[in-house]
Parts: C-alpha cells; sequence; structure tokens
C-alpha cells in the first residue's frame, strides 16, 4: 500500500484514472500508455476484466495459484508483467501465447515445480525472465526456445535444478546475466559459455559442481583485465560454494589471475576443505587409468550372449570403450549394448565376433588396455539349403504390426538336414518392430526334429543373425492332432527394419 500511495504522489495529476479497471486494482493512462496496478491485493486469481490494451501489468504478493489461457489472451502491448510472490504453482501451456512483446517477466518467489516445453511458448521479444525461489526441479529443452536471441537477464537461482537446457543456454547470445546460484548442479556442458561475448555476470555459487568446463570466457573474470574490451566486457564470476575436485582437470581455473574468495576443494581427500587459491599448481594432480578386472577369455555358442567386463580406476574416473576385433569401436546397437560401468553386452553373438576384443580405459591423464579373447563355437548354418521365404518386412513405423503370412521351409530345418522333406507350412504372423509368431505344422511320419534354426538381419547390422530353439523349449499349442507348433520370437532390432528368412 505504502508504494502504491508513493506512486500516486509521485504522479501527482499527470495520469487520469481509467473506466474499465479491475475491482482493487488501479489503472493509470500514463502518457498513452495503460498500467493496471494490483499489488498485494490478496486476488486469489488473475482478474478478467483487465484492459487488453494494458501494458504494464503488476500482480504480484497476492494468492495467485494457477495461470491460465484466458488469463493474459489478447494483450499484444503488454511489455512488463510482474508476478511476484504469489503462490503460482502451475501455467497452462500457452498461457503467454499473445504477449508478443513483454519484454521482462517476474515469476520469483511462487511454487513453480517445472517449466515445460510450452509454458513461455510465444514470448519472442523476451529479455528478462526472473524466476529465482521457485521449486523447479526440471525445465524442458525447448522451454526457452522462443526468446534465446533476445533474452539479457535470466535468474533461475534459489530453485532445486539438477540440469538446465545446457545447449539452449549455449545459443543465448545477447545473455548478460545469469544467476544459477543455490541450486543442485552437478555438470555444465563443455563449451555452454563460449558464444556468449555479452555475459558481465555469471553466478554458480552454491551447486554441486565438482568441475567446470575451461572456457575462454572466464579469462574476462581476472583481476587485470587485460583482456576485456568494449565487445567483451570484464566478468563477474563467482563459484564458491561448490565441492571442487582439484585435479589436473581444474589447473586452468586455478591459474587465473584472481582475487582471493573463499572457494574450497571438496576433495580429493588430501585437499579437501583447503582454499583453492591456497593450493600449489603442482599439487593439482590427475591419475593415468589402471584396469583392475577384467574378462580373459569366453567361450560362446554361436547366438548365444556374452558379457565382456572391464574395470579401470584413476582421476578422474576413466571411461572405457571396447574395440571389436575388426578394429571398430563398439557403440550401442541392435546387437550390443556398451555401459558407462565398463560391461559390454553382447546379445547375440555371431561368428564376426570371434577374436581379440580391447578394452580401452582413458583419462585426462592418459589410457590402459587390456583383451579379451572370444572364441565362438559356430553352428552350421543351413539357409541355403532351403528356399528362402518371401521376407516379411516390417518397419519402425509399423507400431500396431501387420499380420503376414508366407510360404516356405525358410523358418525350419532340422538337427539334421531334412531326407525326403515332406512340404511344411510355416506361417509367419503378427509381425511387429520386435516381434513375430512362426507356426508350422508337423506330420507324423516327419523325422525327430530336435532344434529349429530360425535367422534374421537387422539392417542397423551388416550381419544375418542366427538363433536357435530346442523344440523342449517350444510353446506346443494343444492341438495334437495337427501337431501345430508355434514359436513367438522376439527380436532386437533399434532404429532399423529387420527381416525372417
Ligand atoms: C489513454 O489516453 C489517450 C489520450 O491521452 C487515449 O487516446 C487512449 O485511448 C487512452 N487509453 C485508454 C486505455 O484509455
Ligand atoms: C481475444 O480476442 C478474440 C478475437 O477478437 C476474442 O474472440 C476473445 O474473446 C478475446 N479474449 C479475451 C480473453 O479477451
Ligand atoms: C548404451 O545404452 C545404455 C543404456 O541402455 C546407456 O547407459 C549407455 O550410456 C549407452 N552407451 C553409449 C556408448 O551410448
Ligand atoms: C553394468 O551395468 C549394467 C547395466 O546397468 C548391469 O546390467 C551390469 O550388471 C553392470 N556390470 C557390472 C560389472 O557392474
Ligand atoms: C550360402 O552360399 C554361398 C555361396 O553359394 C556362401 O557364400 C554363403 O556363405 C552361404 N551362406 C551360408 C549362411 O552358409
Ligand atoms: C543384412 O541387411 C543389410 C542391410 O539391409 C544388407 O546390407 C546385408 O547384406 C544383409 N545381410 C545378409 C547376410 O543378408
Amino acid at each position: 500500500m505504502e508504494t502504491l500511495l508513493g506512486g500516486l504522489l509521485a504522479f501527482g495529476m499527470a495520469f487520469a484514472v481509467v473506466d474499465a479497471c479491475p475491482k482493487y486494482c488501479v489503472c493509470q493512462n500514463l502518457s498513452e500508455s495503460l498500467g493496471t496496478l494490483c499489488p498485494s491485493k490478496g486476488l486469489l486469481f488473475v482478474p478478467p476484466d483487465i484492459d487488453r490494451r494494458t501494458v504494464e501489468l503488476r500482480l504480484g504478493g497476492n494468492f495467485i495459484i494457477h495461470i491460465g489461457r484466458q488469463d493474459f489472451a489478447n494483450m499484444t502491448g503488454l511489455v512488463d508483467l510482474t508476478l511476484s510472490r504469489n503462490t503460482i504453482s502451475h501455467i497452462q501451456p500457452f498461457s503467454f501465447l499473445d504477449l508478443e512483446s513483454l519484454r521482462s517477466l517476474h515469476l520469483d518467489s511462487n511454487r513453480l515445480p517445472s517449466l515445460g516445453e510450452d509454458t513461455l511458448r510465444g514470448l519472442v521479444n523476451l529479455q528478462h525472465l526472473i524466476v529465482n525461489n521457485n521449486q523447479l526441479g526440471g525445465i524442458a529443452d525447448d522451454a526457452f526456445e522462443d526468446f534465446l536471441l533476445t533474452l539479457e537477464d535470466l535468474d533461475l537461482s534459489y530453485n532445486n535444478l539438477h540440469g538446465l537446457p545446457w545447449d539452449s543456454v549455449r545459443r543465448m547470445v545477447n545473455l548478460h546475466q545469469l544467476s544459477l546460484d543455490h541450486n543442485l548442479l552437478d555438470h555444465i556442458a563443455e563449451g555452454t559459455f563460449t558464444d556468449l561475448q555479452k555475459l558481465a555476470r555469471l553466478d554458480l555459487t552454491s551447486n554441486r559442481l565438482q568441475k567446470l568446463p575451461p572456457d575462454p570466457i572466464f579469462a574476462r573474470s581476472q583481476a587485470s583485465l587485460l583482456t576485456a574490451t568494449p565487445f567483451a566486457p570484464p566478468l563477474s564470476f563467482s563459484f564458491g560454494g561448490n565441492p571442487l575436485h582439484c585435479n589436473c582437470e581444474l589447473l586452468w581455473l586455478r591459474r587465473l589471475e584472481r582475487d582471493d574468495d573463499l572457494e574450497t576443494c571438496g576433495s580429493p581427500g588430501g585437499l579437501k576443505g583447503r582454499y583453492f587459491w591456497h593450493i600449489r599448481e603442482e599439487e593439482f594432480v590427475c591419475e593415468p587409468p589402471l584396469i583392475t578386472q577384467h574378462t580373459h577369455k569366453l567361450l560362446v555358442l554361436e547366438g548365444q550372449a556374452a558379457t565382456l567386463k572391464c574395470k579401470a580406476i584413476g582421476d578422474p574416473s576413466p571411461l572405457i570403450h571396447w574395440v571389436a576385433p575388426d578394429d571398430r569401436l563398439v557403440g550401442n546397437s541392435s546387437r550390443t549394448a556398451v555401459y558407462d560401468n565398463g560391461t559390454l553386452d553382447i546379445l547375440i553373438t555371431t561368428s564376426q565376433d570371434s577374436g581379440a576384443f580391447t578394452c580401452i580405459a582413458a583419462n585426462a591423464a592418459g589410457e590402459a588396455t587390456a583383451t579379451v579373447e572370444v572364441s565362438i563355437v559356430q553352428l552350421p548354418h543351413l539357409s541355403n539349403s532351403t528356399s528362402r521365404m518371401a521376407p516379411p518386412k516390417s518397419r519402425l513405423s509399423d507400431i500396431t504390426g501387420s499380420s503376414k503370412t508366407s510360404r516356405g521351409g525358410g523358418g525350419s530345418g532340422g538337427g539334421e538336414p531334412p531326407k525326403s522333406a515332406p512340404e511344411r507350412a510355416v506361417l509367419v504372423s503378427d509381425v511387429t518392430t520386435t516381434s513375430a509368431l512362426v507356426k508350422w505344422s508337423v506330420s507324423k511320419s516327419a523325422p525327430r526334429v530336435k532344434m529349429y534354426q530360425l535367422q534374421y538381419n537387422c539392417s542397423d547390422d551388416e550381419v544375418l543373425i542366427y538363433r536357435w530353439y530346442l523344440t523342449m523349449s517350444l510353446l506346443i499349442t494343444a492341438l495334437p492332432i495337427l501337431s501345430v507348433q508355434c514359436l513367438f520370437i522376439s527380436i532386437s532390432c533399434r532404429g532399423g527394419t529387420w527381416t525372417l528368412f
């Protein structure tokens, strides 16, 4: 109330009170721009009768809980919107869609749990986005997309953020101030700040950062401002209150000429709690990787799964890569999975996997290697002895699956080559991206079959995959007279199409 009165006195008679004004609010038509001021009026929602021509709208200090799509509809001339100090916990997507002139949005001290993809949609001229003191736990990757180039001031401090859409931040080339302090950030992507030439203030205080990506902009935070130019201002940069891991990766930071501050190291053990700027450069050391455990030899039946393990220690923690016998780097594919803990899972082995796999552990201080000998016991391949089925193809978009049937003997073969093979019908149905139902009937006179071989090819890999199924493990349907047998196969073929032979 005091501030409102102050405002009234200061403006004196320079404005006229406008006719249409929501109850409890003060509306002033000052030099042809309309302001609607409703601060601390006990409002429970945004008044629906706000003049849509308003240029400044102040709704701070009320008890608004929810923002809906109609609240700011048609306010195309609104430049300044204050919603600070309410209890807003939900903003309907597209609520700000019409605010194409908005330059400043204050949402601080509310209860927002997240910013969705379309929460801030339409704010194409936004310069100041103030969302500190909320409960933000997550921000959608595209949340800032509409104002990446106009934004000058972004305040997300005092939230619960573990991460940010770093790729968006990287593109905010007009950013002057970035406040991320008092969150739970534990990682900042390399290159995030490189293009932020106008950044003058960066606050990362009190997060969970163990390291910082080296970046040329930090040179502008040095005490001697030799590198600052009118285009690249000095940078005020704070990062105290983080558990810094003081190894060779932070040497670049230690080498900056900055006034001593109170930053301390969180690890390694010997440096814990010591003042960052008092530690000598020689003490920022890394340890090269040492492989402590790995699989030595593996003997695998073709088509079966194989797990190759490799563990390494070092400082920083080494990353583990696998190189296949054909010298190719192994990545995630339909047949293989590489985990961060160093394990390589080959879900279905083929004859190509025979040979030496190499585990490479690497970090900033060096690398170490170990070899795993894999021997694949090959099974006879019978595909050439039988005619191929017309391949039922299935594409990724074909999620519901289509029923495809085809005739031919390609889907089955005996443990021994079939003698006077009676004509067999093999039906393939329920084909989806990951599975198919294979049915066939066996006449009483057919030779005893111990195993079935199934072959398929995933367009992701260049190899034909053979899988064997023991008769005993087959699901045999309860139709003993016809002896219909069936087999439900599931196939992993990520991002590709598969073909059954
Ligand atoms: C504000 O006043 C100007 C003239 O001073 C007038 O043209 C305009 O329509 C007024 N706006 C509103 C919203 O009353
Ligand atoms: C916004 O404008 C449209 C078209 O003029 C109108 O139909 C709609 O009722 C308006 N909405 C509000 C909340 O004023
Ligand atoms: C492979 O996928 C697993 C999850 O299935 C993931 O944890 C891992 O990081 C991925 N590896 C690579 C190299 O992308
Ligand atoms: C590595 O991680 C994978 C997936 O999380 C898990 O299945 C496997 O058991 C782990 N291996 C080791 C050696 O911890
Ligand atoms: C099928 O026969 C061709 C030559 O006729 C041979 O190159 C190929 O390796 C055979 N395929 C299998 C799976 O045995
Ligand atoms: C498997 O599919 C790929 C891609 O469709 C193809 O290049 C390759 O020749 C196929 N391999 C076999 C053995 O059919």
